[in-house]
Order: structure tokens, then C-alpha cells, then sequence
């Protein structure tokens, strides 16, 4: 597939940018139907920036604290997502919380990840929850954004042990290497329609994944 047969997707960071850089990797692939139009930060120092400059895709910084009102900040960040022509916007540690009316506007286009297996575990500090809770199995899910805070349809989930020893931090790059994972696939399912969002669900309809039991993506890492 030429890239621009691709689809074009947005990515929104606040920091870091590996789960922003493990998509622009699959998207690297001939086979994978998705190109990153715009990578937007809220924060001008966010590592990721580098990243997706070096990728050669276009950047954009736009600071809450630039704008008088949460609206303006979001019209902004709107506009730009639009004139790229994105079908997708993908929240990749992006640490603003999106008003009910973006999310509307963009209703069932809005995917986040977050490192737990929701509903558990909703907010910051996803990993030392998990911890305090005591739990033996944590994870990952990439699900479609509702204007509440990590909720909406699940697309895909990976399961993660938690160990003896863990802290928030080993728990959290074991659970990383599975974000990395599902995030493209996750983006794929939806481009290709193999998933479908159906009320508060998300059908899966085929899905390489399917075959493999209940941890999902399989193991491959
Ligand atoms: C990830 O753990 C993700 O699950 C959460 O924020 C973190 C972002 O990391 N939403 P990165 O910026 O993608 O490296």
C-alpha cells in the first residue's frame, strides 16, 4: 500500500512518546493501512516531538496555558486534526483531559490506552494500584474514548502478571512492551474494520489474535 492509500490518524502526546513511536514503526510496514498526519503535544518539552520529527511527520505544540478557555485550546487542536484529514485521533500518554463536546465531535474516532485492564484501575498511578490492590494479573487496554475519564468501548486488552517484587516501575515496563504491541493493533482492527463499535461494545469481527485464547494480543514478546 502507498502511504497515500494509507488512512490518516492523529497522535496526541504529552511526554515520553513510545507508545506515538510504536505506532509510526508499524506504520513503516507496506501491510499496515494507517500513516500519523500530525502528532500534536500539549507540552513543548515532550520527548516524543523529537521522535515524530526525525520520522518526518508534521508536529504541532499547543499549550492550555496559551488559551483563556479550554474551548479555544480545543478548537485549535481541532482545526488542525481536521485539515489532515485524520479519521482517527489516537491519546498516546496524552495527560489532558478532552471536554464532552470534542469528544462528541469526534464521537467513536477517539482511542487512549491506558496500563490497566479497565474497568479496574482508572487514573493516574494505574500500576501502583494494581500493586496496592494486591491483584496477580494486570494490563493494558486500548479503548474508544467516552467524555469520562478511561471509559468506553474495549477494543483490545493484554493480560500482565504482576510479581513478588514488583514496583510501579517494573510493572509498568513489563505492561509497556504489551502497550507497544496492542496499540497498532488495536489502530488496524478499527482501519480495516475488522472491529466494530456497536453500542458500548467492540465487535471483533476477524483478527489474527482471535485464535489465541485469553490473553490478547498473543504472547509474541
Ligand atoms: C503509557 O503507559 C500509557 O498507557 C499511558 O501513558 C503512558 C504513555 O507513555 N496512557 P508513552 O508517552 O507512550 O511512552
Amino acid at each position: 500500500m502507498t502511504n497515500s492509500a494509507k488512512t490518516p490518524v492523529a497522535v496526541l502526546i504529552s511526554g515520553r512518546g513510545s507508545n506515538m513511536g510504536s505506532i509510526l514503526d508499524a506504520c513503516e510496514s507496506p501491510d499496515f493501512p494507517v500513516r500519523v498526519g500530525i502528532v500534536i503535544s500539549d507540552n513543548p518539552k515532550a520527548e516524543g516531538l523529537k521522535v515524530a520529527k526525525e520520522n518526518g511527520v508534521d508536529t504541532l505544540v499547543v499549550k492550555r496555558s496559551d488559551y483563556s478557555s479550554k474551548a479555544e485550546f480545543e478548537e485549535v487542536i481541532d482545526k488542525a486534526i481536521r485539515e489532515t484529514g485524520a479519521k482517527l485521533i489516537c491519546l498516546a500518554g496524552f495527560m489532558a483531559l478532552l471536554s464532552e463536546d470534542f469528544v462528541n465531535g469526534w464521537h467513536n474516532q477517539i482511542i487512549n490506552i491506558h496500563p490497566s485492564l479497565l474497568p479496574a484501575f482508572k487514573g493516574l498511578e494505574a500500576h501502583q494500584q494494581a500493586i496496592d490492590a494486591g491483584v496477580r494479573f494486570t494490563g493494558c487496554t486500548v479503548h474508544i474514548v467516552r467524555p469520562e475519564m478511561d471509559a468506553g468501548p474495549i477494543i483490545i486488552q493484554a493480560v500482565v502478571p504482576v510479581t513478588k517484587n514488583d514496583t510501579a516501575d517494573s510493572l509498568a515496563s513489563r505492561i509497556l512492551h504489551y502497550e507497544h504491541v496492542l496499540y497498532p493493533e488495536a489502530l488496524r482492527l478499527l482501519i480495516t474494520g475488522e472491529a466494530e463499535i456497536k453500542g458500548e461494545k467492540t465487535i471483533i469481527n476477524n483478527g489474527r489474535w482471535q485464535k489465541t485464547g485469553h490473553v490478547n494480543p498473543a504472547p509474541l514478546i
